[in-house]
């Protein structure tokens, strides 16, 4: 495999060599903060077509920190407000003289788009509301720290289910890696689809917080909402906030997750974000990890099939 596009395509196996991977490479360098050389000749170019904090810079360090030189675009102050296309601009880029494309762009597939245009690896970076690998990734990774294993464990993903790419590459991940995974939020932001798919979908935080080991909380994606909201702001946070009484009614060690950026009083209260069960900021290191180690599996599944096409001129 030389491109990283989605979860739901990879099997056990290949997700438990890239958390294996991401643990010894953290391990390696420290807790992602000093440098190695693996990598040193190689160039990763970031070309973002929406806003990041934490994916873009982490992709960025994760690179660096393995040695490799990095490039960085974004659409504003590019040449794509002069008309040229998504595609063009990634080939522009890659005759730079780039090893990984990674890309995040509004429009699901246009990772799969430019990995079959180009001839370097691709990562998804998050293509719109349809998948986000290396969150997924940094998620599985942060429970299997604290947990041991993501087998047979409870794991909720609470909120706007219907906009999160998070949510989507949380789910076939963790159903992989033979998690129960109860998908949880207002009726009009989980889709009836999963429950005919086989998961348990869940309307009511109260009724399934007892029996959950984790809480991944979802921002509700206003952005991706073109209609009039709902439920409102004050609504949701009546029902699904995670704050100081719902933790009085959760297990005595449950894990308290957010992809972030977070809304403070919306999805989860300050008390509960900044508390002993909240993991996020460890999210954030583990996510440095997860590209490590998926930039390094890639580059070496690349040069082996650079190596084969050779052999076989
Ligand atoms: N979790 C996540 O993707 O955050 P950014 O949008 O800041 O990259």
């Amino acid at each position: 495999r030389r491109h990283l596009l989605d979860l739901e395509s990879l099997s056990a196996e290949e997700i438990t060599i890239l958390l294996d991977v991401a643990s010894r490479l953290k391990e390696a360098t420290e807790g992602c903060r000093r440098k190695l050389s693996l990598l040193s000749g190689k160039t990763c170019a970031n070309l973002f077509f929406e806003n990041s904090t934490r994916t873009r810079n982490s992709f960025s360090l994760a690179a660096k920190r393995l040695g490799a030189d990095t490039v960085e675009f974004g659409s504003s102050g590019s040449s794509t407000a002069k008309g040229e296309t998504f595609a063009d601009t990634a080939k522009t880029i890659e005759a730079m003289g780039v090893d990984w494309v990674v890309t995040r762009h509004g429009t699901p597939g246009t990772p799969n788009l430019l990995a079959r245009e180009l001839g370097c690896c691709v990562l998804n970076a998050g293509d719109g509301p349809h998948e986000h690998p290396t969150q997924g990734l940094l998620d599985l990774l942060t429970i299997r720290q604290h947990r041991g294993s993501l087998d047979g464990l409870t794991v909720a993903l609470v909120g706007d289910i219907a906009h999160s790419r998070t949510a989507r590459s949380n789910i076939w991940g963790l159903k992989r890696m033979g998690a129960h995974v109860i998908i949880c939020g207002p009726p009009t932001l989980v889709s009836p689809r999963w429950q005919e798919l086989g998961f348990e979908v869940a309307h009511h935080l109260d009724e399934i917080l007892p029996r959950c080991d984790v809480l991944n909380l979802l921002r509700i994606q206003f952005e991706r909402q073109h209609a009039r909201p709902f439920p409102s702001v004050r609504e949701y946070a009546a029902l699904y906030a995670m704050n100081a009484v719902r933790m009085r009614q959760a297990k005595e060690n449950i894990l308290i997750m957010a992809p972030g950026p977070i809304n403070r009083g919306v999805e989860i209260t300050p008390e509960v974000a900044d508390g002993p069960h909240s993991v996020i900021l460890e999210q954030v290191t583990n996510g440095i990890a997860v590209r490590m180690s998926a930039l390094y599996l890639l580059s070496a599944a690349d040069d082996r099939y650079r190596s084969g096409n050779q052999a076989s001129a």
